[in-house]
């Protein structure tokens, strides 16, 4: 006759804090954590961003100053957004070589050459319209859009990009990046690709961080939410293409992709936890509805227990500051 207690007790190897340790199966360091910073030009004094708290626009004069004070925290990674003020219908100041894009690579390289860069490398920022490419009409122009990521991509990396992040959500970008660089003898530039990049409504607050002009959606290029076959394809379609590393964007509520993409293939994978993510764990921090810290270990554990080996997050300098 079957007892009527448990012969298996997983409580055993809960039993107190050294047991934990030892069973715990996911972990996160800061080695594995990539920092996205916002650099604005012409300006002096750092500005806040209200809907991301704790978070600011960098002054391009004060740029360097905060790079070392990353690198002195033990920060081995950031990725850069440009905040510009020379807008135009292409995003031409992208493929100049002293425009934004130039300037912040290169003096975070020469700041701390040790700090592996990865340049956003898209043209939201940088278009009066606020849409990610070559506007005809109403219509984000795919193949228009590809000719300039090359020539943008090219820029970074002759001002020491480490890597490529093409953010743009065009097809066949990665190949497109890949040849440009390739033709100009930069092959040993990476390519971080967003490869699986979703129209989310999580990225609200980095309008306001980024400060883009767009009106409408980007829906006829970044992900249907609901579509998972479709995500993993999407990756697929950058590994074939030439990518260095993966990436799946947002991170928190797309768990199940990220393991899926995890499964599907032998490249590294990154995950990307986005402005939303961060402002909804921020503002419920300081409403006291939930202990900061602990939500934002958690969350970032959760990302790494579903598979991703590098995680975007604005948390990471908070990380570096308190420990683990
Ligand atoms: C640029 C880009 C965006 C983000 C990263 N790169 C905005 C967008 O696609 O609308 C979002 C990052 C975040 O929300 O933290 N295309």
């Amino acid at each position: 006759m079957p007892s009527q207690f448990p012969s298996a007790r997983p409580r055993r190897l809960r039993r107190n804090a050294s047991f934990r340790d030892l069973f715990q199966e996911a972990e996160f360091n800061l080695g594995d954590l990539v920092l996205p910073i916002f650099v604005e030009e012409e300006i002096d004094d750092f500005v806040p961003i209200n809907s991301m708290p704790g978070v600011m626009r960098i002054p391009e004069s004060k740029l360097a100053g905060e790079i070392e004070r990353y690198a002195r925290a033990g920060i081995k990674s950031v990725m850069t957004f440009g905040v510009s003020h020379h807008l135009d219908a292409d995003g031409s100041d992208t493929w100049n070589e002293n425009g934004l894009v130039a300037r912040i690579a290169r003096i975070c390289k020469d700041t701390a050459p040790e700090m592996v860069v990865m340049a956003d490398t898209c043209f939201c920022e940088y278009t009066s319209h606020g849409h990610c490419g070559v506007l005809h009409g109403d219509h984000v122009d795919n193949d228009a859009t590809l000719i300039n990521l090359g020539k943008q991509a090219v820029v970074a990396a002759r001002a020491g990009a480490d890597f490529i992040s093409p953010s743009a959500a065009m097809d066949g970008q990665v190949q497109a990046i890949r040849a440009a660089l390739d033709e100009a003898g930069f092959f040993d530039t990476s390519i971080m690709a967003y490869s699986t990049k979703f129209a989310s409504s999580f990225y609200g607050p980095f309008r306001e961080a980024g400060g883009t002009a767009l009106k409408g959606d980007r829906k006829t290029y970044q992900m249907n939410p609901m579509n998972r076959r479709e995500a993993v394809r999407e990756s697929l379609l950058d590994e074939q293409e030439g990518a260095d590393a993966l990436m799946v964007k947002p991170a928190g509520a797309y768990l199940d992709i990220i393991r899926d993409i995890r499964e599907a293939s032998r490249l590294p994978l990154a995950a990307y936890q986005v402005s939303g993510e961060y402002a909804m764990i921020k503002f419920a921090g300081q409403a006291g509805a939930v202990d900061e810290q602990r939500i934002v270990r958690e969350s970032l554990g959760a990302i790494k227990r579903a598979g991703a080996d590098l995680i975007f997050t604005y948390f990471a300098m908070d990380i570096a500051r308190e420990g683990i």
